[in-house]
């Protein structure tokens, strides 16, 4: 007997529907274009973004929580982090972590073009190192400094039990 699909994005027809009908129509105009250029520059490692139907829902997860100050670890070109900056209210914070800044920089003329840049904080450096500095430049260690934190650093590592 065959085993039943572990997750309903494994039929390709379902997937194309659920994007065709849910996704694409709803992508903003300049998302598009970070996707667009991530390929251009980087093609079969643009699958290193999240999928569109994760934008998405990083999106509508970010209108019901309405985060003012928001941690964003491996922002690559910043499908994950337009997706997110775009659904936070206009004087949230979010600050984004990520080794590399160049690959930022694929995805920031659209970022800005869009005028979600002001909200994000991009910081170019390993995440631990980032974090500690973060810590120590807080005085009262009482106070919360992130209202909800989006991991997407390492994802070979996630699947290697042995090594998490
Ligand atoms: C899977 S990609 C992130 C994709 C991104 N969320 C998006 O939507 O396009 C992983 C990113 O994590 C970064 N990264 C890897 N190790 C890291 C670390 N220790 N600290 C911070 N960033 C790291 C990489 O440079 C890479 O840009």
């Amino acid at each position: 007997m065959d085993l039943p699909h572990k997750g309903i994005l494994q039929s390709p027809a379902l997937t194309q529907y659920i994007y065709g009908t849910s996704v694409y129509p709803r992508e903003h105009e300049q998302l598009k274009k970070i996707w667009e250029a991530t390929i251009v520059k980087y093609g079969n490692l643009a699958e290193t973004t999240v999928p569109v139907d994760e934008g998405r829902f990083l999106s509508l997860f970010m209108e019901i929580l309405n985060p003012k100050r928001m941690l964003e670890i491996g922002v690559f070109t910043g499908y994950s982090l337009f997706s997110t900056a775009l659904a936070m209210p206009n004087d949230g914070l979010l600050t984004a972590i990520d080794i590399s800044r160049d690959h930022y920089e694929v995805g920031l003329p659209y970022i800005k073009d869009a005028g979600l840049a002001h909200k994000i904080n991009f910081i170019e450096s390993p995440a631990t190192p980032a974090l500690n500095q973060l810590l120590l430049a807080t005085t009262n260690h009482d106070e919360k400094l992130f209202d909800f934190a989006f991991v997407d650093a390492n994802k070979t590592s996630y699947n290697n039990t042995t090594s998490c």
